[in-house]
């Protein structure tokens, strides 16, 4: 089969398009010939190898040279003890390990999947599991009214956390870089940052909840933009900062009565469904920045290396019987 093969860390050209043999699904997994597969910032940092969390993947190189866990596709085959899935399901979902989608073919564990609503397209339905599933999370419990900051709002996963949050009726500041300001509006932000321009952990006791998709700042400087009782939730970023916010959050919620937390996004198809309802109602929606043909992806690594992509890379498969 053709898949995207990425046997080491490094920059954009170390992905290649290459032949791997059709994997074989194990008795309790199920085997998806995938239409659809889209890019996170996981993805990036799976490319390059950090933070170091990314690590975890391998080493020193990928252990499973395919990238990508956010896939769409039709069931192929499965295993013995599969009940749940038969052949030609329409599924999606994020893959066990976060590795495995930019092929014609990935086998994989059914408990995350879901099914993917008959009419959404294989291409939506694809860009939606790691990045919904984290506005979700980040999102549960606001009220008309609060005040939310989302930090990295201009990349693959802003989009739906910006959605989310204006639809349970708060007021939102997006904060990335300068030239994504007019894109950050497009989304429904009330107000753009551009941090190269202003640093929001300056704005004192303003936000109920801050979302930090590229956490950078100690946890004693972000508690500080909190509104008393407000929460700021760390997504992903440098390691040190998750370490200092797992040590300083207890403390600073002793001391001030502030929530400074690691958010923890597990790969959940009971969230996956429940966003996806949200999103089929028209609470928020996800935006595709560019769609790529699978013997493309290397430019569409390129593209997610550089951080131009405004929303979701999607790729897409060649439509074969
Ligand atoms: N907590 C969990 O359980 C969990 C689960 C899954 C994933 N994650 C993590 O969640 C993150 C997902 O974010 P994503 O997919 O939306 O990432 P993304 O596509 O990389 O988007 C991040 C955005 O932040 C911008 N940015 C870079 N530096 C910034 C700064 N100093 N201030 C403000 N914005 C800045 C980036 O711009 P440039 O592109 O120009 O740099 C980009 O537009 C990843 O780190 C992933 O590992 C966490």
């Amino acid at each position: 089969m053709k898949a995207v093969i990425q046997d080491r860390y490094g920059t954009a050209d170390v992905v290649t398009v290459g032949e791997l043999p059709e994997p074989v699904p194990a008795d309790d997994e199920v085997l998806i010939k995938v239409r659809a597969a889209s890019l996170n910032g996981s993805d990036r940092e799976h490319l390059v190898g950090q933070p170091f969390y990314a690590r975890l993947a391998g080493l020193r190189r990928p252990r499973d040279p395919v990238p990508g866990s956010d896939v769409a596709g039709t069931v192929a085959a499965v295993g013995r003890s599969v009940t749940e899935y038969a052949p030609g399901d329409e599924v999606f979902g994020e893959l066990a390990g976060y590795r495995g989608a930019l092929a014609e073919y990935v086998a994989t564990p059914p408990r995350l999947l879901a099914r993917k609503p008959p009419e959404m397209s294989f291409l939506n339905a694809a860009v939606i599991p790691q990045a919904g599933c984290i506005a979700f999370r980040a999102t549960r419990g606001l009220r008309p009214g609060d005040r939310v900051l989302v930090n990295g709002a201009g990349g693959a996963g802003g989009a739906l956390v910006v959605g989310l949050a204006k639809h349970f009726g708060a007021t939102v500041t997006a904060v990335d870089r300068a030239d994504k300001k007019d894109y950050l509006r497009d989304l429904g932000a009330d107000d753009a940052i551009a941090f190269e321009e202003q640093d929001w952990a300056d704005h004192r006791d303003r936000y109920d909840r801050v979302v930090d998709l590229v956490a950078q700042r100690p946890p004693h400087r972000v508690h500080q933009a909190l509104r008393p009782g407000g929460t700021y939730f760390v997504v992903g970023g440098h390691t040190r900062v998750l370490l200092a916010t797992l040590a300083a959050g207890p403390p600073i919620r002793w001391r001030t009565g502030k929530h400074v937390k690691v958010l923890v996004v597990p790969q959940s198809r009971d969230d996956l469904e429940a966003v996806t309802a949200l999103i089929v109602d028209g609470a928020a929606a996800p935006v595709i920045d560019r769609v790529y043909p699978l013997g493309e992806a290397a430019a569409a690594f390129a593209r997610l290396a550089s951080g131009d992509n405004r929303g979701k890379i999607a790729v897409e498969m060649p439509l074969s019987p």
